[in-house]
């Protein structure tokens, strides 16, 4: 089969594109055709080497994939050949990655697609879903009515964080940085947007506030979290989520973070069990089917231009100079 993959870690130009082995199903595990497959940040840290981990050599690269089932190994009942299944969580924890013709997932890490949604969006939806599922119910425990604040709503989390909040009754706040993903994010249903790149930002922000009341849940997707900003905003007993930045070494003001009762909260999607990560596909499924949670698929690529792909991602999340909105998806 053919295969995305690095023998080393390092820059883009270590992705090669050539033909691998085909995987074999053990117990509890589905070999995949793989319909379509997404590229997510955590993709371009492990290849460049910046989260270290022992990988499988060759390593193939990626998290996310949509695809049919050709065939199920002992012990599987929950899938036969020809059933359409999504899933991350590929790529790490020594499990080899997605960006190939085929590929071998356990079969607790798998989950099926609805009628109505192709490959490409069930790829595309499929880690960030998971993540803003899990930020939203498991650890923010985001209620209807709550005011909830997301930075970058046009990015893979912060437009799923969107759409889950509005469907889930919450009232929300999101930024972004240009006047097409300002657009977008109003599309999307926010009830206030706000243009990051402008000085006038946070007295648009509290203006609204001083209405509405303070944050409940502020969501922070950005590697460089600005907590003395953020935590005179925040309501009694707000929740602030984190869940970016290794490097982040960010200022604490201790004083009004414990007299208002909040919590800090940090977590990576990684972590949750199968279980966990299966009851939040289940609630994606059904915001998948119902179209309350369209994917925004920004750019499609062939397989073989997996380099490139991880380029455009890091321009997005890394140096910030792309203008791209939406997921990257590559087809085999
Ligand atoms: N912990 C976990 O489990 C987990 C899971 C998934 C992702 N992550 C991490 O979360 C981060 C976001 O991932 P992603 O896939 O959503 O990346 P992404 O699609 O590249 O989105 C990044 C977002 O940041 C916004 N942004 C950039 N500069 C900003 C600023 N100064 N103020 C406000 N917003 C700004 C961008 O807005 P514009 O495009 O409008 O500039 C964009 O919406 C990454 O660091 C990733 O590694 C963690």
């Amino acid at each position: 089969m053919r295969a995305a993959f690095i023998t080393q870690t390092g820059t883009p130009d270590r992705i090669q594109i050539d033909q691998l082995p085909d995987p074999t199903p053990g117990p509890g595990e589905v070999l995949v055709q793989v319909g379509a497959v997404a590229v997510n940040p955590i993709d371009t840290y492990i290849r460049s080497g910046a989260i270290a981990m022992t990988l499988p050599q060759p390593y193939i690269l990626g998290c996310d994939l949509a695809g049919t089932v050709l065939e199920t190994g002992p012990d599987v009942s929950d899938f036969r050949p020809g059933d359409r299944v999504w899933g991350t969580n590929q790529g790490i924890a020594g499990r080899q990655g997605t960006f190939s013709e085929r590929a071998v997932v356990s079969a607790e890490w798998l989950y099926p697609i609805p009628e109505n949604v192709d490959f490409e969006q069930a790829a595309a939806a499929a880690l960030v879903s998971i993540t803003a599922g899990l930020g939203l119910c498991l650890h923010g425990k985001l209620q209807a009515g709550e005011i909830l604040f997301v930075n970058g709503g046009s990015g893979g989390v912060g437009s799923t964080v969107v759409q889950l909040a509005k469907a889930a009754g919450a009232v929300v706040i999101t930024t972004a940085g240009s006047e097409d993903k300002l657009a977008y994010c109003r599309s999307l249903g926010a009830d206030l947007v706000l243009d990051y790149r402008t000085p006038e930002m946070d007295q648009q922000l509290g203006e609204f506030l001083a209405e509405r009341g303070k944050i409940n849940l502020w969501w922070e997707t950005l590697r460089e979290p600005n907590l003395p900003r953020t935590i005179p905003l925040m309501a009694k007993r707000g929740r602030i989520l984190l869940m970016a930045g290794r490097e982040a070494q960010p200022v604490f003001p201790l004083g009004a973070f414990y007299t208002n009762d909040l919590s800090l909260l940090g977590f990576a999607m990684f972590n949750a069990s199968p279980e966990e990560q299966r009851a939040v596909a289940a609630r994606i499924n059904a915001a998948l089917a119902s179209g309350d949670l369209v994917p925004l698929i920004g750019l499609r690529l062939p397989l073989e231009e997996a380099a490139q792909a991880h380029r455009c991602q890091e321009e997005k999340t890394l140096l910030k100079t792309s203008p791209l909105s939406g997921k990257i998806v590559l087809t085999p």
